[in-house]
């Protein structure tokens, strides 16, 4: 009787913890279940919607609050009406040339950037912002939306997560509460007895302490239980997200500008990345071409004293690498911007405009495979190489003719 009655107590404290635990994490999830269920509207228009955002809207525009090329579309529906909006996606420049004042100005303070039109429905289109509003911005910048992922897939396994919660804090709060039971029965039984020792009626009578309880066993290993789970799930998540650096804009040694450089100055990509149409590789320019102009330009500048240090040491500039592909992956950017002539904003975003270079690509196989199946090869039809190939083609009956279909899905073509 004794003895179970000092399991009982040792082993109380660890099961208030697991309880307090469990409460907490239920109470987490509340709010971001929320929106799963309370959003309301029509799902599969948001799917719909989400699918052409991501496809068409995305390169320029953060569905949350940031800018990327133009503004953030959080709360665009709360801005303007649906009324503007259809217009406006079908064709931005037909509305700004109609004078119509909000167009003018945000047209003026993004640089006079144009926007692409699209040819979309009024359903569409309405679907796209049914998107964007449904839209919530992840809490931690690591949750970012991965390579077309949708976090719904997590969501479902939430909901049976939270349904697993409950059932087990119930059990637990019996469990707790038959225990508590017992255990003032057995008190109240002991203390009729007499023929108690000292050590046992000091055992029977004792008060809740916090310091026991602190430093008893049980309560040790389940914070070391706790603790290890926790590093796990933060050992899989980082897991999950190694090579997948979408959005990395690491700080470099010299704030070099490209906003400036190849924006404003409007100097050519080519010029310093010299590879990029000719080789695999665009390359990073040496110290020596930032020279060729900043041997006049701006030599007093700290940075710029950066670069002749660089020089005089024979060290070269130590640029972060930001894209980068495991050794596993062949990628040539001569067969991508020479032969395929795809501009370098199709897979880098608006470099011109970036302050800061910014990794916008994924990156992923999933994403090389994606776009291989969506362009149509262009230059195959004023190309004598590709003319028999053509032929081929359109006697299978297909009509254009993508990097599919010659081979830009096979294995061996980016793996070696
Ligand atoms: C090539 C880049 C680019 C693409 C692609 C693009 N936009 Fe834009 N968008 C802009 C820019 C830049 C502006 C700011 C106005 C301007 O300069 O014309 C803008 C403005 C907007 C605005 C007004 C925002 C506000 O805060 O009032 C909306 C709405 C919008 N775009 C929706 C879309 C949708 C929907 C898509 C996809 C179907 C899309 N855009 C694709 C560049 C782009
Ligand atoms: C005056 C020289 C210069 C010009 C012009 C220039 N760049 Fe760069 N670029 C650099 C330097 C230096 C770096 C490395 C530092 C950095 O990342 O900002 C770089 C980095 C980059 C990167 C990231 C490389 C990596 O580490 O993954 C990309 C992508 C890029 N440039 C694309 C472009 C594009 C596209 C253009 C044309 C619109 C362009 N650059 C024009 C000098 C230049
Ligand atoms: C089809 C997509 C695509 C296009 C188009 C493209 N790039 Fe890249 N770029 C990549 C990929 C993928 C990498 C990473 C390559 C690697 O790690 O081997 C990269 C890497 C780079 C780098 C880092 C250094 C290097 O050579 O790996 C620079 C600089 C760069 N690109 C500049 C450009 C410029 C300038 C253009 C336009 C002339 C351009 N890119 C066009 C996909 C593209
Ligand atoms: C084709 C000419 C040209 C080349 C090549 C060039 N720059 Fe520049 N750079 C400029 C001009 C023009 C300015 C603007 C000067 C001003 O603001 O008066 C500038 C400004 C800068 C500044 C800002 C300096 C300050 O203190 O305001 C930095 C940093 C810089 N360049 C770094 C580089 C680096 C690094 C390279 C080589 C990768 C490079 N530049 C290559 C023309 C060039
Ligand atoms: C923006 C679209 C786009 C993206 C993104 C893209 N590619 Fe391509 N790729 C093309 C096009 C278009 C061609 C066709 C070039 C031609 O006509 O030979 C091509 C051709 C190729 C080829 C030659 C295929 C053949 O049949 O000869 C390889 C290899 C290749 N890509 C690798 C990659 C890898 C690796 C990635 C991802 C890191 C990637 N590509 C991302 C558009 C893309
Ligand atoms: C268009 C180019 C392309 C084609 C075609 C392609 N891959 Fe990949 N693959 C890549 C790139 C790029 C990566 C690196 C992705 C990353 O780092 O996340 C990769 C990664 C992988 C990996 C490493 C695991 C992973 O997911 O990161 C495996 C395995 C792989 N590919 C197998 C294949 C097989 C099998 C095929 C043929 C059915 C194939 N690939 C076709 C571009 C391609």
């Amino acid at each position: 009787m004794i003895a179970f009655t000092k399991t009982i107590t040792k082993w109380l404290p660890l099961l208030g913890l697991t309880l307090l635990l469990c409460l907490q994490v239920a109470f987490a999830q509340q709010p971001a279940e929320k929106p799963a269920d309370g959003g309301g509207g029509d799902d599969a228009a948001v799917a719909a919607g989400k699918a052409l955002y991501d496809a068409n809207c995305i390169s320029c525009h953060s569905p949350g609050g940031e800018v990327v090329v133009g503004p953030g579309l959080k709360g665009i529906l709360e801005r303007r009406t649906i009324d503007w909006l259809i217009p406006w996606v079908k064709n931005s420049q037909a509305v700004i040339a109609s004078g119509d004042k909000y167009a003018v100005d945000l047209f003026n303070k993004y640089n006079k950037a144009v926007m692409t039109s699209f040819a979309f429905s009024d359903a569409e289109i309405k679907s796209i912002f049914a998107y964007v509003k449904s839209y919530k911005e992840p809490t931690k910048t690591t949750d970012a939306p991965k390579d077309g992922q949708p976090s719904t897939a997590s969501s479902g396994d939430g909901g049976y997560f939270n349904v697993l919660l409950v059932v087990l804090l119930f059990v637990l709060v019996l469990i707790f509460t038959v225990l508590m039971l017992l255990l003032s029965v057995i008190n109240r039984f002991l203390n009729q007895k007499t023929d108690l020792n000292e050590a046992d009626l000091e055992l029977v009578n004792q008060k809740f302490e916090p310091s026991k309880v602190f430093n008893s066993r049980p309560f040790i290993v389940g914070v070391a239980l706790i603790f290890a789970l926790v590093t796990l799930k933060a050992t899989i998540d980082g897991m999950v997200d190694i090579g997948i650096q979408q959005g990395y804009a690491p700080t470099q040694p010299i704030p070099f500008s490209h906003k400036l450089h190849a924006g404003q100055y409007g100097i050519d990509c080519g010029y310093c990345h010299t590879g990029a149409y000719k080789g695999k590789a665009a390359t990073i320019p040496s110290a020596s071409t930032c020279m060729n102009c900043h041997n006049q330009i701006k030599r007093g500048s700290p940075e710029i004293q950066k670069i002749y240090t660089a020089i005089e040491k024979n060290r070269p500039i130590e640029w972060v690498r930001i894209h980068n592909l495991p050794d596993l992956a062949y990628f040539n950017h001569a067969q991508h911007t020479n032969v395929a002539g795809l501009d370098c904003s199709k897979c880098h975003g608006e470099v011109a405009q970036m302050e800061v270079v910014q990794q916008r690509a994924p990156l992923t196989m999933g994403w090389c495979i994606n776009c291989h199946r969506e362009t149509v090869v262009e230059h195959a039809n004023n190309n004598a190489y590709y003319d028999k190939l053509l032929a081929y083609h359109q006697k299978q009956g297909i009509k254009k003719m993508t990097v599919e279909n010659i081979g830009g899905l096979e294995c061996a073509k980016c793996h070696y």
